[in-house]
């Protein structure tokens, strides 16, 4: 049995103007330690298969399994990162990062080592005091980052981080997360509007049309790790990339025809 299981999957929000389908019949499996982006225009539920899949909404049909048991509520083995970093602007970089665990109550000062240790990974180790507003916005995603990975969980999820970012600080969190992915080996869920960063980053890219969605292709991205920035420049790396992108043009035309 897979780690995530994403069985006939629909959401309909209850709407003023009429009930909305943002997600319709979407399957598919992610095993463990795999990295699969999903890959879709904006508005097409993307954000919302996220959220059910952290278990903070419930399906309207279908059913989530994650490690065996159906995603019925929050899970404690996650972690999330969001566009925006979300920090606490009153709290230090460290403190920020232990947030979790001050929220489930687990023992501060073990974990205070350990977020020394993922900033110094991160490349933050000098800025632990420093308040999220002294920081830039990449050096705030990669705070971001450590408070996901402080609880140690085993499924990251991952809703655009990084499409607020300018493109050259994107690149950078792109091989920041691939050396996160290389030392850590996690399960990752990572959503994206980019072709390319998915390709850099996954193991699997699901595409997805627009709404109501539904998942119209899987790729499997055949590149070894570690995967550093030359990939981008190889014949085969572009080719996967059109290939995504005729995907997406043509369910583009679907919706048109429909
Ligand atoms: N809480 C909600 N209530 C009603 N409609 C919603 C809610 N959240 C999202 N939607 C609608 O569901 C659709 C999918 O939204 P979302 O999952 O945010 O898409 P994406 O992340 O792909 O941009 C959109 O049409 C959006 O307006
Ligand atoms: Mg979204």
């Amino acid at each position: 049995m897979s780690y995530i299981s994403v069985d006939r999957v629909f959401k309909i929000y209850g709407g003023r103007q009429g009930p909305v389908e943002a997600v319709s019949n979407v399957s598919f499996a992610v095993e463990a330690g795999e990295f699969v982006s999903i890959l879709g225009p904006s508005g097409c539920g993307k954000s919302t298969l996220l959220m059910m899949l952290a278990g903070l909404e419930a399906t309207t049909a279908g059913a989530i399994t994650i490690d065996g048991r159906t995603v019925t509520s929050p899970r404690r083995d996650v972690g999330l990162i969001f566009q925006d970093a979300t920090l606490l602007p009153w709290l230090s970089v460290l403190d920020n990062v232990l947030f979790p665990i001050r929220i489930m109550k687990g023992d501060l000062a073990t974990h205070r080592q350990k977020a020394r240790e993922l900033l110094d990974m991160v490349g933050l180790g000098d800025f632990h005091a420093h308040k999220p507003a002294q920081l830039s916005g990449g050096m705030r995603q990669r705070v971001a980052i450590c408070r996901a990975l402080i609880h140690d969980p085993h499924l990251l999820l991952m809703d655009e981080p990084f499409s607020a970012l300018d493109a050259i600080t994107r690149d950078d969190m792109n091989m920041a997360l691939l050396e996160i992915w290389q030392r850590y080996h996690k399960t990752g869920v990572f959503i994206t509007h980019s072709i390319r960063e998915a390709v850099v980053l996954s193991d699997r890219v699901l595409v997805m049309t627009r709404r109501p969605s539904t998942v119209v292709c899987d790729i499997r991205i055949p590149f070894a790790r570690p995967r550093g920035r030359d990939l981008g420049e190889t014949l085969e790396f572009n080719a996967i990339c059109r290939t995504l992108r005729e995907h997406i043009e043509a369910g583009h035309r679907r919706d048109r025809a429909a």
